[in-house]
């Protein structure tokens, strides 16, 4: 996502006046508004050490229903490092580019601020194109877990202030397809597997409508938040930015257009 956000060409963008606000704006990212039951604290929050995989099973099998408490789970040192153990392609990748460290905090950091504003905005969209309950579901599900293989990116190249090199840039597209691999065999849905895979893919390469509503949430989400390179921008130059982005087939159009006609711009 930052890759994507350090891309945008803003002196394309079209900065016309204001025809849009976002009229519930703090109401429209409520952890209550995407049906995610208030979080408890847990044990793998509270304590940093290594937790086993059956331990992480069993609290996944007992809050499967739960996506944040799911990630929080698996935001586990030794879950992470059992599910590289045993899965040889996700070994090879971790071993191509040597990334030995796993940082569970960066994910954790964002599970309250980007993950919940991308499900949040995602349900939006999904309201609006009239989704079943079902859907929504593997949709919030996929947001919650989307950013997941940041886990083994390294902390410099995620937080860089600037600009990323060809060589940082190539590290930090890997997080879809780890995220994926390191969610294989958890139980987790395939569609939702998915989803994590593909949510960096432009739009025609990525036939899953839930996964283009994920993309456009997560693109809007980063666009309207502050980052170490970056000030949150408006909503009509997010929404401008995102116009522009389905008219270059990067993002679906309709997906675009049902975020703007959401209830989030309706006073
Ligand atoms: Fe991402």
């Amino acid at each position: 996502m930052e890759n994507i956000v350090n891309n945008i060409g803003l002196t394309n963008i079209n900065t016309t006046p204001v025809k849009r606000t976002e009229a519930p704006a703090k109401r429209s990212i409520k952890t209550s508004d995407i049906y995610l039951p208030k979080l408890k604290r847990d044990i793998y929050e509270r304590s940093p050490r290594r937790t086993s995989s059956a331990s992480v099973y069993k609290a996944s099998n007992i809050n499967q229903y739960n996506p944040k408490l799911l990630l929080k789970a698996y935001a586990n040192v030794g879950f992470i490092q059992d599910q590289i153990n045993s899965n040889p392609e996700l070994k090879a990748i971790v071993d191509k580019y040597n990334l030995n460290e796993i940082n569970t905090k960066n994910v954790l950091n964002i599970v309250d601020s980007h993950l919940t504003t991308t499900a949040a905005y995602a349900l939006k969209i999904a309201n609006q194109l009239g989704l079943s309950t079902d859907e929504k579901k593997q949709l919030q599900q996929a947001c919650i877990f989307h950013d997941f293989g940041k886990v083994l990116i390294p902390e410099e190249i995620l937080n860089k202030p600037g600009a990323l090199t060809d060589e940082e840039k190539e590290i930090m597209d890997l997080h879809s397809e780890l995220g994926y691999q390191l969610l294989l065999n958890t139980g987790i849905n395939e569609r939702v597997l998915d989803m994590v895979r593909n949510h960096h893919k432009k739009a025609a390469e990525n036939d899953d409508l839930l996964g283009q509503i994920l993309s456009v949430a997560d693109i809007y989400s980063a666009l309207r938040e502050r980052r170490a390179y970056k000030q949150p921008l408006s909503v009509n130059t997010a929404l401008d930015i995102l116009d522009q982005k389905a008219i270059n087939g990067e993002v679906s159009a309709e997906v675009v257009d049902s975020l703007s006609e959401s209830n989030m711009f309706r006073s």
